[in-house]
């Protein structure tokens, strides 16, 4: 499996993969993601600030994630334990169902962890609704703990705010490289749309 920064011409096919989520999710009774969130202009966005990544398996993408520092204002009020307040976040992590449980949300994840390190964050924040059993058993799985929660607007329950703390490992020190991801807004500012959240 090939994970790449998406182009703007694979936001069609991410916005098909988004939709066939959010059917699947509402048939579950999960009210985490509707037709107003995810939308295409954030994804979109996503592209132009070199956010969004795919997941492609024989030159088809199965997955897609928006990896930056963009925290919600609504992440400050919520007691993260890492206490540099700059962290990788996780946004709108989707896995086309026709190829869910095969392990791609896994790698996916794991792919935003070597990001995070490669970058220099200490940690990696996200929100996740309580019902989307799936996702949160994933972050569970995958070592993060629940530290508070958060609400959007039209969200009938709030989400829980996950974090992953990554300590330094130990080896040779290399610096961080702060390309790639967009500059850092300070929390409050960040470019979470009012329309959902996970
Ligand atoms: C959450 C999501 C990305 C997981 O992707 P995936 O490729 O199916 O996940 P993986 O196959 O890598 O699963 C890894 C582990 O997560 C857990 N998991 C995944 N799907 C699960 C499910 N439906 N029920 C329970 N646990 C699940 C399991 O522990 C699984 O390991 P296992 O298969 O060895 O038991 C996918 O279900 C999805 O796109 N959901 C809709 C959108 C969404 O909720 N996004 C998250 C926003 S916060």
């Amino acid at each position: 499996m090939l994970i790449r920064l998406a182009e703007s011409k694979d936001v069609p096919v991410v916005m098909g993969i988004v939709a066939r989520c959010v059917r699947d999710l509402l048939a579950q009774g999960i009210d985490q993601w509707d037709e107003v969130y995810p939308d295409e202009e954030t994804l979109r966005e996503d592209v132009q600030s070199g956010s969004l990544f795919v997941a492609e398996q024989e030159g088809k993408i199965v997955g897609a994630v928006a990896l930056n520092d963009e925290q919600p204002e609504q992440y400050r009020a919520v007691p993260w334990r890492c206490h540099d307040d700059r962290a990788l976040v996780v946004h709108r992590l989707c896995v086309d169902p026709d190829h869910q449980r095969h392990g791609i949300g896994r790698r996916i994840m794991e792919f935003a962890e070597t990001q995070a390190r490669r970058h220099g964050f200490r940690s990696i924040r996200l929100e996740v609704y309580p019902t989307a059993a799936a996702a949160v058993t994933l972050y569970v799985r995958l070592g993060y703990l629940r530290v508070g929660e958060v609400r959007f607007p039209r969200r009938r329950l709030a989400f829980d705010c996950m974090e992953l703390l990554l300590p330094e490992k130990s080896g040779p020190s290399r610096a961080p490289e702060p390309k790639l991801l967009p500059a850092t807004p300070p929390a409050g500012q960040g470019g979470m749309p009012a329309g959902g959240g996970g």
